[in-house]
């Protein structure tokens, strides 16, 4: 039976619609999931109209549900576990998941708060532990009202590290201190002392600024570019003691990173706002909120079984759902 998902559609609003896929088969070391939960990420928006998604193929990195089918090989959770996971193709109700990118969900964390913590999580904690963070620390997060931004806050102050946070106005602030930001700034004015980390989501003239605010053996981290602006270094910006600027990207399985981003949430050491929750169906208006910065914390959508098509939805194109 085929199932549903949110497939890349350039002629779509926010290039993505629902349709109907084939039911995954699991290959080796892979369980089957039932998703209830997928989070929304920027990088999705990105995905969708970049062709790093192919058109037609199914969009999402974020997913959390049940497993409705265990591993052939006898490796991985059993049917009936609560599971989260990385993987791509992530917005379908049904997908297939090696056991290396997905984590057991604990008691006391629901599935909708799981479904958060996979891309923005795992990127705030390793661009953190590739920085080389410490309890003496002086850490810049940029960006930090989003979702990389609210896990790197949470994740930097727990380690002992002092926290400024960067927002793009006084409201998007809102929050943060309670999360652990020691100071919360618009843009970066007021900024007087040297930072020696910098987790930057913003990219362009921010992270001119924030390179120019980096102290001689620290490290930007430059996990996002939302700003979508270029970034122009002033002549001699990067001539001088050492430091670095360290490009990032989520390589590899993620499950480890999972459980320990699952279990500090379960233990709620690890605070997961959602500031968009609603039915997959409502994958356009989460896209809008997402990209005109109106969601604080993640997006979460709630993968709904839904009606199938009726003959009158399905006109002009007899395979298809409604678009969204
Ligand atoms: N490299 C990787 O593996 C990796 C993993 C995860 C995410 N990312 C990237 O990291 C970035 C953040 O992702 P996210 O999921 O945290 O996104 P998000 O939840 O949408 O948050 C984005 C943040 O960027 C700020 N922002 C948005 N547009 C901006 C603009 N025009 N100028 C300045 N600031 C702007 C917003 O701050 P205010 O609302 O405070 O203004 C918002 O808090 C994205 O570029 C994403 O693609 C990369």
């Amino acid at each position: 039976m085929p199932v549903r998902a949110l497939v890349v559609d350039p002629s779509a609003p926010a290039a993505v619609r629902l349709a109907e896929v084939p039911d995954p088969v699991p290959g080796p070391g892979q369980v089957l999931v039932a998703v209830s939960h997928a989070s929304l990420n920027y990088g999705d928006l990105n995905d969708a109209r970049s062709g790093r998604v192919p058109v037609g193929a199914v969009l999402g990195s974020d997913a959390a549900g049940v497993v409705v089918e265990a591993a052939a090989d006898g490796t991985g959770p059993a049917v009936g576990t609560r599971v989260v996971a990385l993987t791509s193709g992530a917005f379908a109700e049904r997908v297939a998941i090696d056991g290396g990118a997905l984590a057991e969900v604990p008691e006391g964390l629901d599935l909708a708060e799981a479904a958060a913590l996979p891309v923005a999580g795992v990127a705030a904690l390793r661009s953190l532990r590739a920085a080389g963070l410490g309890p003496d620390k002086r850490v810049l997060v940029t960006g930090a009202s989003g979702g990389v931004g609210r896990f790197a806050v949470q994740l930097a102050a727990r380690a002992g590290a002092h926290v400024i946070a960067s927002v793009g106005s006084a409201a998007r602030g809102e929050g943060l201190t309670r999360l652990g930001a020691d100071e919360v700034l618009v843009g970066l004015d007021g900024l007087g002392h040297p930072v020696d980390v910098v987790v930057d989501s913003v990219g362009g003239p921010q992270l001119v600024a924030a390179w120019s605010l980096l102290a001689p053996g620290g490290s930007v981290q430059s996990v996002g570019w939302t700003s979508g602006e270029p970034a122009v270094f002033p002549p001699y910006a990067t001539v001088g003691p050492a430091k670095s600027l360290t490009s990032f990207v989520i390589e590899g399985d993620a499950g480890a990173d999972l459980a320990v981003l699952t279990r500090l949430a379960a233990e709620g050491a690890l605070t997961v706002e959602l500031g968009w929750q609603g039915s997959w169906e409502r994958f356009t208006e989460a896209a809008a909120a997402l990209r005109e910065r109106r969601v604080p914390g993640k997006a979460v959508l709630r993968v709904t079984a839904g009606e199938r098509p009726t003959s009158a939805l399905l006109a002009p194109h007899s395979s298809e759902m409604p678009r969204i």
